[in-house]
């Protein structure tokens, strides 16, 4: 597997925290990685390239911008985690309101919250957020929900900040533990990453160090991707450079509906199911069954025996893909925003189809590849964004696709 989206975007933000230049290696060659590098450049950071992309060396030593350029934080939602490194180092930070994957409102106010709490001052503006501070001090804070990007650019507006900060109610998702210890080698002092509370004594403004490089973790949602694509197209699929233990809930998921996968210590194997029975799944924060594998899963669904039901906890627009793949030929009812029910199994036909977000882009190459005939799945900028080439390494599985663009 390729490194993590969701690993890559947060440690680059991170080299803002940072005094000497940080080396990223494993770093995937996907659209929003290019994005936060412009990002980065746009505020001073130099960035050095090697292995083609594969590496990144940031130095942020002549960092003196405030200002998220508006057009490109407005195409990444990880531009708000830039935020939080930034606000510590320069004191100030204006940024639009993040873009990203269209899945439902995505509001900020726990970042909000919590930037007030360490003593920034937000000014909403009709283009965004001005956040300034004289002064960041620790703070204790509640999340009144779990968010994954507010606990990782809250953690590192705390790095900065004098004394002692307390996140409690956060996320649990391993990008953030391994972001944590990587901040922790470079002399932060970060306590809990990983459990629902984290506690971090503040540097005074003194930025970090770094003493060694950051490897970007194996990225898990494309990992659990590819097992439901073995499955789904009938394929012995041996997945390498993974971490199994990142996908327990999938992997018992799969047991239940007839797949078997062979756990290796990094490794994953899938075979063809014999029979793909029905399942209920409710998606949830880590170590739950992932939203970003809501959508693959929903598709091998309609390949299963029976109803099951696909319910979306996380957000509220995350199964507007349904029309088309009933445009395809599945049968699945909407419930309710967060709900559906999915009759199968039906067979699927080739179809003209639009991405209309990283994940469920990506379920749709799966639906593809199960079809009848022919698909053009359109809007594949939205897959190029979290899947480095994904045509030619599914071609290397013996996948009949092309890209048009
Ligand atoms: C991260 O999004 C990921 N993005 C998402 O991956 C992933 O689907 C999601 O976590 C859940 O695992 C990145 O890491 C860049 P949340 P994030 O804040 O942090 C509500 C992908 O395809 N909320 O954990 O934006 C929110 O509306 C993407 O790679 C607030 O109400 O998700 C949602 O209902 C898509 N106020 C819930 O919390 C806030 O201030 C959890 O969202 C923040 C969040």
């Amino acid at each position: 597997m390729r490194g993590a989206k969701n690993s890559a975007l947060k440690v680059m933000a991170s080299s803002l925290l940072f005094k000497n230049p940080i080396t990223v290696n494993n770093v995937p060659l996907i659209e929003d990685v290019f994005r936060m590098t412009e990002l980065l450049k746009e505020l001073g950071v130099k960035v050095r390239e090697r292995g083609g992309g594969r590496s990144l060396t940031l130095d942020s030593r002549a960092v003196s911008g405030y200002v998220l350029k508006k057009d490109i934080a407005e195409q990444l939602r990880a531009s708000i985690v830039l935020a939080g490194p930034l606000l510590a180092r320069q004191k100030r930070v204006i940024s639009p309101h993040p873009g990203g994957c269209v899945i439902g409102k995505r509001p900020i106010d726990i970042f909000l919250g919590g930037w007030r709490l360490l003593g920034a001052k937000v000014r909403e503006t009709k283009n965004g957020y001005d956040v300034s501070a004289k002064h960041l001090r620790g703070c204790d804070y509640t999340f009144r929900e779990v968010s994954v990007t507010a606990t990782e650019a809250l953690m590192m507006t705390a790095i900065l900040a004098e004394g002692k900060t307390i996140l409690r109610n956060v996320a649990c998702e391993p990008e953030i533990p391994a972001l944590a210890e990587f901040l922790n080698r470079s002399g932060a002092k970060i306590k809990g990453a990983g459990t629902s509370t984290i506690e971090i004594i503040g540097t005074k403004g003194r930025l970090l160090s770094a003493k060694e490089s950051f490897k970007v973790l194996p990225d898990r949602i494309e990992a659990g991707s590819f097992l439901i694509l073995g499955a789904a197209i009938g394929k012995n699929l041996k997945i390498k450079n993974c971490n199994p233990e990142h996908l327990s809930v999938l992997i018992a998921t799969l047991g239940d509906v007839g797949v078997k996968v062979l756990v290796g210590p990094q490794s994953l194997t899938v075979s063809r199911p014999k029979n793909l029975f029905r399942t209920n799944i409710k998606t949830d924060k880590y170590p739950g069954f992932p939203t970003d594998i809501q959508a693959p899963f929903t598709v091998l669904m309609t390949q299963a025996r029976g109803q099951s039901m696909i319910f979306e906890t996380v957000f509220e627009g995350r199964l507007n893909y349904i029309e088309d793949l009933n445009r395809m030929g599945a049968n699945i009812v909407m419930c309710d925003p967060h709900r559906i029910l999915v009759h199968g199994p039906t067979p699927l036909h080739g179809r003209e189809i639009e991405s209309p977000d990283i994940r469920a882009g990506l379920a749709f190459i799966i639906a593809a590849l199960i079809a009848k005939g022919p698909s053009e799945v359109k809007n594949i900028y939205q897959i190029n964004r979290g899947y480095e080439k994904i045509d030619e390494r599914l071609e290397a599985l013996g996948a009949n696709i092309k890209r048009l663009e």
